[in-house]
């Protein structure tokens, strides 16, 4: 297995930039999210510039749900990029890292009242809007707040499978996402005659983590047509992100973004149609750039399985107990893999694995591991659940360590909860 970039061995011990991860364990203590500065500036670089080099005009929109932290999005942020927002949290953190409102856009099949409001007060690029009752509720709210020309894309559902696990499908037939082709004629007619809201784009997002560019760029195909069909001047197409990384670390990965761009500059040269496009990548700009270090607490056998018992557990990264996901899991010390251990955390629930067969140098109790892959969709997804403290997140720039997030502590649990504490804790 090819280790992540800006990942290797030194002298036997595992290396994130100029930082020995161990000692990283050591000084913040595990569980511990830790990511690379360069991993992510080199990812966004290299999604920007496939877009160049195809001569399209694109503009980075940043999926906040794949990693929230507010030094990532500033980090973001300072390299161009605007945000893709799903929540009015998400838009709280993308404007507190000072993304600019007009490369703000906004998606979710639920957005509430008080969500458009905010999100209307701080005059975003667009609402990518899912349902004709959003968009009525968008107009109702803007009429409110005396405002005109409220940006809007209207989301299509193409009826592309993107392939992959079904929980990150979004564009199929059946999808609680988007508009259908129908839907989206319908209210693009109705937008026409609206001095409250204004049609700016379409917007399309199939799905996560595809290891080709294919089902996008049919997906892509179909909104041209649309597109073409609505008439008018359209600002842009919003096509979304859902390009996804290599996990396993095969080698030979192929290049995705330029594959990406390059076939949709073929599209718009066959159609003769040619739009400025909104691009929303999350996974691929951050998801190799990190890593869940932990510790070994125990070693047991069942049956035929060996286990590893870490201090990491599934309310820490969800994602291989909700999707199946395969995180390659290495040892902070070298040593050559001849055990297969399946790596659990302490979590109540039989479905808390973090991998289900890891190739590793033989154990002990104390053995420090690393989960690779683990920028995206990792601590966004963490949770409290068994009452367990969030991780802390350090970000790595060359031999630079910055803590970004404190660990959660036990205080942490109790602090939104009404309660006077009687007892000594
Ligand atoms: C609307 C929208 N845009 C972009 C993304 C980012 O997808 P990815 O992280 O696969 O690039 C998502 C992810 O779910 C999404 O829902």
């Amino acid at each position: 297995m090819q280790l992540p970039e800006f990942f290797e061995y030194r002298d036997g011990q595992l290396y994130i930039e100029g930082c020995e991860l161990s000692e990283l364990a050591r000084e913040y203590g595990t569980p511990l999210y830790v990511y690379s500065a360069s991993a992510i500036k080199t990812a966004y670089e290299r999604y920007r510039t496939a877009f160049e080099r195809a001569g399209l005009d694109a503009t980075i929109c940043y999926a906040v749900k794949a990693n929230s932290n507010i030094h990532i999005l500033r980090m973001l942020h300072e390299l161009g990029a605007g945000a893709d927002v799903v929540s009015g949290g998400e838009l709280y953190l993308a404007r507190a890292a000072r993304v600019t409102p007009e490369k703000i856009v906004f998606a979710g099949v639920g957005k509430t009242a008080a969500e458009i409001d905010y999100a209307l007060r701080e005059n975003i690029l667009a609402f990518n809007v899912e349902s004709a009752g959003e968009l009525h509720l968008i107009k109702n709210r803007a009429s409110k707040q005396g405002k005109t020309g409220v940006g809007i894309s209207l989301r299509v559902r193409p009826e592309v499978s993107a392939g992959g696990h079904h929980y990150i499908t979004t564009g199929a037939a059946d999808s609680k996402f988007g508009l259908s082709f129908a839907e989206v004629h319908e209210l693009a007619r109705e937008l026409k005659n609206s001095p409250t809201l204004k049609l700016r784009g379409l917007h399309v997002h199939i799905g996560s983590q595809m290891r080709g560019v294919t089902p996008i760029l049919e997906a892509v195909r179909r909104v041209v047509g649309l597109a073409t069909e609505i008439g008018g001047e359209l600002e842009y197409l919003d096509i979304g992100g859902g390009v996804g990384v290599n996990y396993a670390g095969e080698p030979d990965e192929p290049n995705l973004p330029d594959a990406l761009a390059s076939g949709i500059a073929k599209i718009f040269r066959e159609t003769g149609r040619t739009y400025p496009l909104l691009v929303e990548p999350g996974r691929y700009l951050v998801a190799m750039s990190g890593a869940l270090l932990t510790e070994v607490l125990y070693l047991k056998e069942s049956g035929e399985t060996r286990f590893a018992v870490v201090d990491a557990g599934m309310n820490d990264l969800l994602r291989p107990a909700l999707y199946g996901a395969v995180h390659p899991v290495v040892s902070l010390a070298e040593g050559v893999s001849n055990t297969a251990y399946k790596i659990v955390g302490p979590v109540c629930e039989s479905g808390d694995f973090l991998s289900e067969r890891a190739e590793l140098p033989t154990l002990e109790a104390g053995a420090g591991l690393a989960i690779l892959g683990a920028g995206a969709y990792g601590f966004s997804m963490a949770s409290n659940y068994n009452s367990r403290s969030r991780p802390a997140e350090v970000l790595v720039n060359g031999n630079n360590v910055t803590l970004i997030r404190r660990r959660e502590t036990l205080y942490s649990l109790l602090k939104e909860q009404l309660v006077n504490i009687d007892v000594e804790i």
